[in-house]
This record gives structure tokens, sequence and C-alpha cells, in this order.
């Protein structure tokens, strides 16, 4: 990569604006936040930054960084090209909602991931709407963001996600976690269990069908919501109610209610121990009920929940392939990644630790 290159280099300008948005690594609460559930993620150090500055001409101009690609579009046109659909999704919903976007010239760096399933795309939209918040003097608070991000993913990007990846990447910090109730976004920040820490590990399986069957999975949990005819499965806590629904909708419907649970049960300050059962729990369901994992990613998980001062260990946003997330102890993440990933990687995997960031160590 270029590292060299930078807004001043591509647009002969300075920026006039500049944001970040971090990452997120989900860990409890998978599949269901478009069901009004809860979910539990944190921010992670990686990032995107977007720096913007007004376009001398009446383009829109994006540069990514890590593609070496610009995209130019007049400002009425459309894209579905990478970043830049994001990018363009963001000003798009703006002017919806009635306010007048200029040309812009618009500079993306990131160190998230793509395609890892720790939301490189809401990653970008929060960037990119703090950085015209910030440019266009805008009123619109770390909630209307997230809203907004999430409307231009659902809109632009085509995948009909839920609000968790854009408010994480708002709202949440690498220091705690995230408690939020999707349904009324009423959240509350808490710790991870004593002496723990997070450890992500990428499966190295690309998420090739995350977007055809993400958006079937949603669907089989509303018509789930409606033969039980409640407003969504959030509404349903009793595991055994959903028992009289056809298959697929009977585990579909049983993942959503049983890891609503595990949530709730996770943030009552439980020990490192139960935290992990529940992460075990959580996987071995999405797997079998929700059917959403893959040999590499439940390979990953078997490896890591075997190895000891694992609490626990499960894949981490949409499935189909990407990461796996594992709960610790303290100071073990990095020995714990690395005797695991050459493990992994020896049976023919391209697996890698994603957090905590190995890239710091000194070069001996
Ligand atoms: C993706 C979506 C989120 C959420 C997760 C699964 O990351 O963007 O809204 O549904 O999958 O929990």
């Amino acid at each position: 990569m270029n590292t060299q290159v930078d807004f001043q280099q591509i647009f002969n300008a300075a920026p006039q604006a500049e944001a970040s948005a971090p990452g997120r690594v989900n860990l409890l609460g998978e599949h269901t936040d478009y069901n009004d559930g809860f979910v539990l993620p944190t921010a992670i150090p990686q990032h995107t930054t977007v720096s913007i500055g007004f376009s001398p001409n009446q383009n829109h101009h994006f540069y990514s960084l890590e593609l070496q690609e610009q995209i130019d579009l007049e400002t009425t046109a459309d894209t579905d090209e990478g970043f830049s659909s994001y990018l363009l999704g963001c000003i798009r919903v703006l002017e919806k909602a009635g306010q007048q976007i200029p040309p812009l010239n618009v500079f993306v760096v990131s160190t998230v991931p793509i395609g890892s399933g720790l939301s490189s795309s809401a990653a970008l939209e929060v960037a990119m709407l703090r950085g015209l918040r910030s440019l266009l003097d805008l009123n619109l608070d770390d909630v209307k963001i997230a809203q907004l991000g999430q409307k231009a993913e659902i809109q632009y990007a085509g995948v009909q996600c839920g609000i968790m990846d854009q408010m994480a990447s708002s709202l949440a910090d690498p220091q705690h976690l995230l408690l939020l109730d999707t349904r009324t976004l009423d959240r509350q920040l808490v710790r991870l269990p004593d002496d723990t820490e997070i450890l992500v590990m990428d499966s190295g399986i690309p998420r090739t069908l995350a977007g055809s069957g993400y958006n079937q999975r949603r669907a089989e949990c509303e018509a789930a919501a409606q033969q039980l005819g409640v407003k969504a499965l959030r509404d349903i806590t009793d595991p055994t109610a959903v028992e009289a629904l056809p298959e697929p909708l009977l585990r579909r419907a049983r993942h959503v209610v049983t890891e609503n649970n595990r949530v709730l049960e996770a943030i009552q300050g439980v020990p490192a121990e139960r935290f992990g059962e529940l992460m075990n729990a959580s996987h071995t369901s999405l797997r079998d009920d929700y059917e959403v994992s893959v040999p590499g990613l439940d390979r990953l998980v078997d490896l890591l929940q075997h190895t000891a001062g694992v609490f626990g260990a499960r894949l981490t946003g949409a499935g189909f392939g990407g990461a796996c997330v594992a709960l610790v102890a303290t100071g073990k993440a990095k020995t714990i990644g690395q005797s695991v990933l050459e493990r992994y990687n020896s049976e023919a995997h391209q697996g890698a630790i994603l957090v905590p960031e190995l890239d710091a160590e000194p070069i001996v």
C-alpha cells in the first residue's frame, strides 16, 4: 500500500474536515437486532478516517487509500461500486432529509479489515457522516448518525441490516461493552467480566453468501413473528413458545429467543466462566439453529474453545465466514491467538489475529 499519498496530494488542497469511526466486534446477541432484540458489541481499535473538502468542480471525487482507487461522479449519478456506494449513500440520505450537499472531495483511509464481519461498512458510514456533520455544521447527534448510516446501508448497499453496527461504531468504546436494546435504543455501558480480555481471529473464509443468506434469515424471522402473532421475535421470551412453528422457522426463532436470553443473563455481572458458556452456546445455536456458520469457522471456534485460558468463543457478525471472538484470561490474548493460529493455519487455512493488533510489536 502506498501510505505516502494523502488528501493534499490527491486533491491538491488541504481537507476542510476530518472524522474517524471504529469497527466493532459483537460479544453476544447475533442476528437479534432486526428482531428488536438485545446486542452486546464493543468498539475495536481498528478505525476508518474520512477527510473531506469542497470539490472545485461539479463532481464528487472519492479516493480510497487501501484500494488505491478514485471514483469521480456527477452529483446526481448513482454508483454500485464498493466504497463509493457507501459514501454516496450517506450523501443521499442527508439530501433526502432536506440537506443540500455540495460537490465533495473525499479521502478514505481505514485499518478495519474488509469482509471479516467487523463492520468496515458501518465504520465508513459513521466516519463519513461525522465528517459531513463537521464540514457543514449539521445538527446530528450520535444516534441520528447511526440511524442515517443504517439507512444508507439498506437503501444504497442492499443489505437489510439492523442498527447494531452503526450504533456500535457511533456510540461504543473499546473499554466497554455496549448493551443496546434495539427496539427502544436504550443503552448502557457494561464491563467485561473481571480479569478477561477479548481475542478476535479471522477465519480467512470469505463471506460470500452473506448478502443473500442474511436477507433470507431476516425474512424467515419476520414470517415466524407473524405466525406467532407478535410484532417481533423479541416479544417471545420462552423458547418453548416457538415449538409449533414449521421448520426452518422453528429453529430460526429458537435461536433469536435463546440468544436474547443469553445477552440478558450475561449483563447480570456473571463470572467469566458463565459468560464464556453463554458464548459457546451462542455459537452452537448460530451453527445448528440459525445455520450461518461454515466448517472453517466451526474449526477455529472449536480450537479456541479447547485452549486453556479461553472462557468461551463464537463466530461474530453475520456469519457465513469472517471472524470469531473469544473471551480469554487477561494478558493471554496474544499467546493464545498465536498458538491457535499456528494449529489452524497448519490445516490449510489462512487465519489471522485481528484483536489485539499485533503490528504494534517491535520487529526482532
Ligand atoms: C450484520 C448486520 C447487523 C447484525 C449482524 C448479525 O453485521 O449489519 O445489523 O444483524 O449482522 O448480528
